[in-house]
């Protein structure tokens, strides 16, 4: 027995004791959570509160842990789709499932607009007449979203939409609700990184070659490094079709891969960099400058058009590294201190990131605010 402890003092040891056992916990979440599934996105920063000990004691008044769980479960704000991006379906588990995102009630049921904390409105989708718009006048707590995935050259200014939503989602780094395959910095080095066997020099899979969506530039430069250097084509451009489950393995195989934007713009830096640097392949980037590749991925994990004054000297350098496996090796050193994620391929999929990311964004933030004439800024 414990002599001449308190009441008080035994409470306090208690409180202590429950908050190590919570920071334990996390500590482990934290180290063993990432590794657990392939398609797991880095994790959100961690929100850190402060914690106030002697709030933190149990009292016999509080409710049960159960009880408290079941009440913010139904103080989850409503999340509304308002249409499926390209009738995209996906299971709303699949949020937690992959991104462990779960901090919303999430629904398709156009029955809840009265009750949507938020509406999800996704431009592609928007008739030029505004005729499915969500009706007005909407609640007034209600925050719309102006979802929207692809570059500015791909943007149908559709009249009418500049002033009414609160929030913006894109890949944009200035967007309020900003989605990007982040890299993630590797607490203790990983040395297991082994560069996958590779039976080709130079890939690239391409379905579109539409002139109307900007991939002129890319085109051009493609027709003259072809001149120079063997590009093996799979997709829609080469009569193929690459299965989702080939996606990873075809792209491993590589020991290039032309990561080529449909159009140039600032941040459009898309899935095409990600694929190549998580599987081990090193992407040749055409897009907005180095620099702004610069600001997520590390600067020696990729090749940039620019660094060459044509697409021969390119070309050059690329035969130059097959038959150079020391400095060929050296595009990976960032792999010891950085992880890449492979992201999620099936054709499906393609929006889950985007949607879950909304739900995550209006379960944290309340925020009164109004995204003023959507298009001077997107298009700026
Ligand atoms: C912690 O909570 C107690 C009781 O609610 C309060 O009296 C005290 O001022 C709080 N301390 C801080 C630092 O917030
Ligand atoms: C949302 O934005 C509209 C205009 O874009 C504004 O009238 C409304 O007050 C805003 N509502 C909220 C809840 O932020």
């Amino acid at each position: 027995m414990m002599p001449n402890v308190s009441r008080t003092q035994q409470l306090c040891l208690i409180g202590i004791c429950w908050l190590s056992g919570i920071a334990s916990c996390m500590l482990f979440l934290q180290y063993f959570t990432p590794k657990c599934s392939t398609y797991l996105i880095p994790p959100h920063k961690p929100e850190i509160k402060s914690v106030n000990i002697s709030n933190s004691i149990p009292k016999p008044e509080t409710p049960s842990k159960e009880e408290t769980k079941e009440e913010t479960k139904e103080e989850k704000p409503i999340l509304l789709l308002w249409v499926w991006p390209e009738n995209y379906r996906f299971d709303f588990s699949d949020c937690k499932k992959f991104y462990n995102i779960d901090g919303c009630h999430f629904t398709d049921d156009r029955k809840l607009y009265n009750q949507a904390d938020a509406v999800l409105i996704f431009h592609k989708a928007i008739r030029w007449d505004l005729s499915n718009l969500p009706p007005s006048p909407r609640p007034a707590f209600q925050r719309w979203i102006w979802f929207h995935v692809e570059s500015p050259t791909n943007t149908h200014k559709i009249p009418g939409l500049e002033n009414l939503f609160n929030l913006t989602l894109s890949y944009r780094r200035d967007a309020d609700i900003s989605v990007k395959y982040w890299l993630t910095v590797n607490k203790t080095p990983n040395t297991d990184f082994v560069i996958p066997k590779k039976d080709k020099l130079v890939c690239w899979f391409v379905s579109n070659n539409d002139p109307s969506t900007g991939v002129n530039t890319r085109m051009k430069y493609f027709n003259e490094l072809k001149k120079y250097i063997n590009v093996n084509i799979f997709g829609r451009m080469a009569g193929s079709h690459l299965k989702s489950e080939d996606y990873y393995p075809t792209l491993a195989s590589c020991k290039f891969y032309l990561s080529f934007e449909n159009s140039v713009h600032r941040d459009y830096i898309t899935e095409k960099v990600n694929g190549p640097l998580s599987v081990g392949t090193v992407p040749v980037v055409l897009g907005p400058p180095r620099q702004n590749y610069e600001d997520f991925f590390p600067p020696n994990s990729f090749i940039h058009i620019d660094d060459f004054p044509n697409p021969q000297a390119l070309a050059n350098r690329l035969l130059q590294l097959d038959k150079d496996d020391e400095a060929y090796r050296r595009f990976f050193d960032w792999k010891k201190h950085v992880t890449a994620t492979p992201h999620l391929v099936i054709q499906n999929q393609e929006f889950i990131i985007y949607i879950c990311h909304a739900c995550e964004y209006i379960g944290r933030h309340k925020e009164y605010k109004v995204a003023h004439d959507i298009y001077q800024w997107w298009f700026s």
